[in-house]
């Protein structure tokens, strides 16, 4: 997941310019950057390690640690990555020499703070993530390897940065901004604890061109409700989504062991007629794509399809099947993913009833950002007739149920059934316009489109 400050994602320092490329100075841009700090306020130097935690903060899956030189050579071929040139300010004729300057500059910074995000278990790079102060306001920014994306890296590096930077540095609130396209780099903010704060878009000049970009902010937690005795409210939100969290790796991890035998799941059915209704056209994105049963279908009626599953196992099954065909396969945890470009159809089947509704609206949040204007989301799904066949869990904040595989292993997998009714109504909360019917042979078939009133669709 790539999410930068278009201005500022590089702590590199550029002839005559502060290490971090965050001046809105030589941007030429009209942001109005904090003023050198109150030499009363605690300005703790960040190049150094004394106010960090050795050997660094973590989460347990990410840790951000300082940068050394022999990190130079791998930040300079990272930034020449075209997402990172599209979206962030890094020069694409960066060199290790001067990212090592740059090293070696941030030791004496005092308003500053820069750190590899690394993946805490095995020490691999995976992105870089930056933060600027006055002592007061912060602005940070962040890009993650391509390699990297789709795993909620950037998420849980803002996040362990930000909480860092209140308690450690008494920020009162930190500022970001993302490129107007780049809607993946906002959906990290948000799930990171941003708001969008439209009276902080601004354009910038940047590597000689205008770019219109999109505000964010994050002001301090209420100290009342962070610091002991904590807020019941708070721990009681971080333990849903810690459920949240390990109800989604365990029906991933049951969706890997099931490539198999999945298919298994087709035969005899009279499904695939259901796709005939459908606005299938275009360069067509599928989400959930597993063993590639529709792909093939999609391909019949698309000019490209671009098929995107976290689960390695059955994407090797969908390239079998999807061989010879104009189809990309990603493999990416939909809910951190950036789509690359716009789609002219999104389609994904039998995947929303397992969208926790804790993450119903920043599933559909990556469904808006990859679509092009005009576009339809496209779906199918078990209906709720279906329900009786499940097994159910009692009295789950999300509704889940049990599903065994042919180990006899047991696995939870998040089940969701809607009327279609109530997911009109869900999507119409969102901005969506949808139109969804049941079918006889007990699917959900149904289109959406974004509301043309919907904020998504009035940027550029
Ligand atoms: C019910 S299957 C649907 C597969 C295919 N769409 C179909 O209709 O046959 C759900 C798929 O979601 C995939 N999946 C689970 N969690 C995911 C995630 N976080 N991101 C992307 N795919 C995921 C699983 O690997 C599995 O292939």
């Amino acid at each position: 997941m790539l999410g930068i400050q278009p201005t500022t994602a590089g702590w590199v320092r550029l002839s005559g310019g502060n290490w971090i490329s965050y001046a809105a100075d030589r941007s030429g841009a009209t942001q109005r950057w904090p003023q050198p700090a109150d030499p009363r306020h605690h300005q703790p130097r960040l190049g150094q390690t004394d106010d960090m935690p050795a050997p660094g903060l973590t989460d347990g899956v990410v840790l951000l640690r300082q940068w050394q030189a022999a990190d130079a050579d791998w930040y300079a071929d990272t930034v020449r990555d075209p997402l990172i040139q599209r979206y962030t300010s890094e020069p694409p004729t960066l060199t290790a020499d001067q990212v090592c300057a740059a090293i070696a500059d941030l030791a004496d910074q005092a308003q500053a703070v820069g750190f590899v995000i690394c993946d805490a278990t095995t020490g691999q790079r995976l992105g870089n993530i930056a933060l600027r102060h006055d002592g007061k306001i912060g602005a940070v920014g962040y890009w993650v390897a391509a390699s990297a994306r789709g795993r909620g890296v950037a998420t849980r590096a803002l996040r362990l940065l930000s909480d860092w930077a209140f308690a450690a540095l008494e920020l009162s609130e930190i500022r970001l901004w993302t490129h107007v396209d780049n809607a993946g780099s906002g959906l990290v903010a948000e799930r990171a604890g941003y708001r969008r704060a439209r009276d902080h878009d601004q354009q910038r000049t940047v590597k000689g061109q205008v770019w219109n970009t999109v505000g964010y902010i994050r002001p301090a937690p209420d100290p009342a409700t962070c610091h002991p005795p904590a807020s019941p409210q708070r721990s009681q939100t971080r333990g849903v989504d810690d459920e949240v969290e390990s109800l989604l790796a365990e029906q991933l991890a049951y969706y890997r062991a099931h490539a198999p035998d999945y298919d298994n799941e087709y035969l005899g059915q009279p499904w695939d007629r259901c796709l005939d209704e459908l606005p299938i056209t275009g360069d067509v994105l599928e989400l959930a794509c597993g063993t590639g049963h529709w792909t093939p279908l999609l391909a019949a009626r698309a000019r490209s399809v671009t098929a995107v599953d976290a689960a390695p196992e059955v994407l090797t099954l969908a390239r079998q099947r999807a061989r010879d065909l104009p189809v990309e396969f990603i493999q990416a945890d939909v809910f951190g993913w950036q789509p690359p470009r716009r789609y002219d159809t999104v389609f994904f089947a039998f995947w929303l009833t397992h969208v926790p509704p804790a993450r119903f609206a920043a599933f559909w949040s990556v469904v808006g950002a990859a679509l092009a204007p005009g576009g339809h989301a496209c779906f199918l799904d078990s209906s709720s007739r279906e329900r009786a066949c499940e097994r159910m869990l009692p009295n789950q904040t999300t509704p889940t149920v049990w599903r065994r595989l042919r180990d006899g292993s047991e696995h939870r997998v998040v089940k969701v059934f809607y009327s279609p009714a109530e997911l009109a109504a869900k999507l119409a909360e969102l901005g969506w316009s949808a139109s969804i019917r049941e079918a006889s042979v007990d699917l959900l078939v149904g289109t959406a489109q974004p509301s043309s009133s919907d904020p998504q669709w009035s940027t550029p």
